[in-house]
Order: structure tokens, then C-alpha cells, then sequence
């Protein structure tokens, strides 16, 4: 099965990377929902899986982290992350379809994936990556997209049928067209609990209250409709 999405990334790189962190959605929703779960980062060895342009990496060791191993299919996005060069963050170009050979198992104490999982074709192989290279204990905390926010957005006949979506991003170069995967909220529940995990927090946060006044109608829309759900998982030894 081909990935999905990278084409796309690789498009909006410049745009992700100068742009999206400053947005309402992003800025005061995403971002703080994803922070909320973090457990005490102090010291800790961190893998960014869908990294990204590095944000998450770089915050996460400017808040205590000890170091960060990010991974990300798309060159251009990572171009960015390691334009920003700090020595406690390593990328990696790696395609998260396929096992992470290059790190070792028990490496790792906290895995963070910001709207990543859901372009990525096997839950049951990124969960069972994710608990090789894990420490006993160690957590993973995640976003995607809300199942119900998709039912809703493209008025999807079936929730329960795996399926994928295409959606068009605007940015400053004209629109973007975006393949993700929607998937019913059981699988994620069943990949997890299949490969080791047990949950131990769901959230569907309200954005940041100074929203309102920033993007008043984002804002009205985000405390009525959930756009993201997060979680946070904790590794069980077997
Ligand atoms: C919505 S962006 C989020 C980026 C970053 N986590 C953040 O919050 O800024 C999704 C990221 O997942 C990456 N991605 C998508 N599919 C991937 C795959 N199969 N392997 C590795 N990275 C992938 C994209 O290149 C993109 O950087």
C-alpha cells in the first residue's frame, strides 16, 4: 500500500513550517491539547514520530527533555527542522509505514505524534513500533483528527467503514490537496490495547481562551465541536 500524504507535505513545507504554528487552531488548540498530556519531561528521551518542521521536538527538550529523535517522510519538512540546529535533536527522513530499524528497543521514554497517525496505513505496526522502543512505563501521547469531526465534515455515509479522505488546504500558493485516513475510534482503542497500551487519558480540550477575541468564530467553533482527540497511553509490561 502506497503513503499517503506525502506529496502534499512535501508541497506545504514551506507554509507548515512559517505558518501553521502561529495559527489559531494550531497555536491555541492544537498544540496546548497535545502539552496538556505531556508527563515531566525532565530528562527524558523523546521520539517525535511525524515531527514535522520540529516544533514538538524543539519544545519538548527546551522544556527538559534530554533528547529527541524525530521522524518525518518528508524532506522538506525536516529541511526546516534542522535549520533550527540544536545538537539534542536528531531527524531522521523515515517513512513510519516501516519499522523503525534504526532505533533500538527500550530507547526511548516518551513518544509524541501530533496529527500524524492518521495518514499512516497499519495502526497494529506504528503501536507495535512504539512499545519495542519504549522504556518500561513509558507513555505515548497522541492527536488525530476526531472521528466525529470527520462524520460531520464529509458527511460520511458509514463511521464504521476504514476509508480514505481527501481534503483541500488552503495555503498562500493556492490550495493543497490533503489524503488522510479516517478510521472508526474502536480501531484506534483496538490497535492499542492489542499492542500493549492501556489508556490513561482521553481528551477533547476547549480551545485557549484568548482565541475569542484572536478568531472569534474558530473559537465559537471549537468549544461547540471537537476537532482533535488526544491521548495519552502508558505501556504495560507483558
Ligand atoms: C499535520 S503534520 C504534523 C507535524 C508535526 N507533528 C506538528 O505537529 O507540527 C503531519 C506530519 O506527518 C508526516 N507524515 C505523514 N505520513 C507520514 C509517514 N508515512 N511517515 C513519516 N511521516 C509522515 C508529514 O510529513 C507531516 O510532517
Amino acid at each position: 500500500m502506497d503513503s499517503i500524504s506525502y506529496n502534499a507535505y512535501q508541497e506545504m513545507a514551506h507554509y507548515y513550517a512559517n505558518e501553521v504554528n502561529r495559527k489559531p487552531y494550531n497555536a491555541l488548540y492544537e498544540r496546548p491539547g497535545t502539552i496538556s498530556l505531556l508527563p515531566d519531561l525532565n530528562g527524558l528521551r523523546v521520539l517525535d514520530a511525524g515531527c514535522g518542521a520540529g516544533f514538538m521536538s524543539k519544545w519538548v527538550v527546551d522544556h527538559g527533555a534530554h533528547s529527541v529523535i524525530g521522524v518525518d517522510f518528508s524532506e522538506n519538512m525536516l529541511a526546516f527542522a534542522n535549520s533550527n540546529i540544536d545538537q539534542r535533536c536528531q531527524y531522521h527522513l523515515h517513512d513510519l509505514n516501516q519499522p523503525m530499524d534504526f532505533i533500538q528497543n527500550e530507547v526511548v521514554d516518551l513518544v509524541v505524534s501530533s496529527l500524524t497517525l492518521h495518514y499512516l496505513n497499519d495502526l497494529d505496526m506504528i503501536f507495535s513500533e512504539f512499545f519495542r522502543v519504549l522504556q518500561r512505563n513509558g507513555r505515548v501521547v497522541f492527536s488525530i483528527h476526531h472521528p466525529s469531526m470527520i462524520l460531520d465534515m464529509h458527511q460520511l455515509e458509514n463511521y464504521f467503514q476504514t476509508q480514505y479522505l481527501k481534503d483541500w488546504w488552503n495555503t498562500p500558493n493556492g490550495p493543497v490537496e490533503v489524503t488522510h485516513i479516517h478510521r472508526p475510534l474502536r480501531d484506534y482503542s483496538e490497535a492499542i490495547y492489542k499492542n500493549g497500551f492501556l489508556i490513561e487519558m482521553i481528551e477533547e480540550p476547549m480551545p485557549l481562551s484568548s482565541m475569542q477575541n484572536i478568531d472569534p468564530q474558530a473559537f465559537q467553533l471549537l468549544s461547540t465541536k471537537p476537532r482533535f482527540l488526544f491521548f495519552r497511553l502508558v505501556k504495560q509490561e507483558p
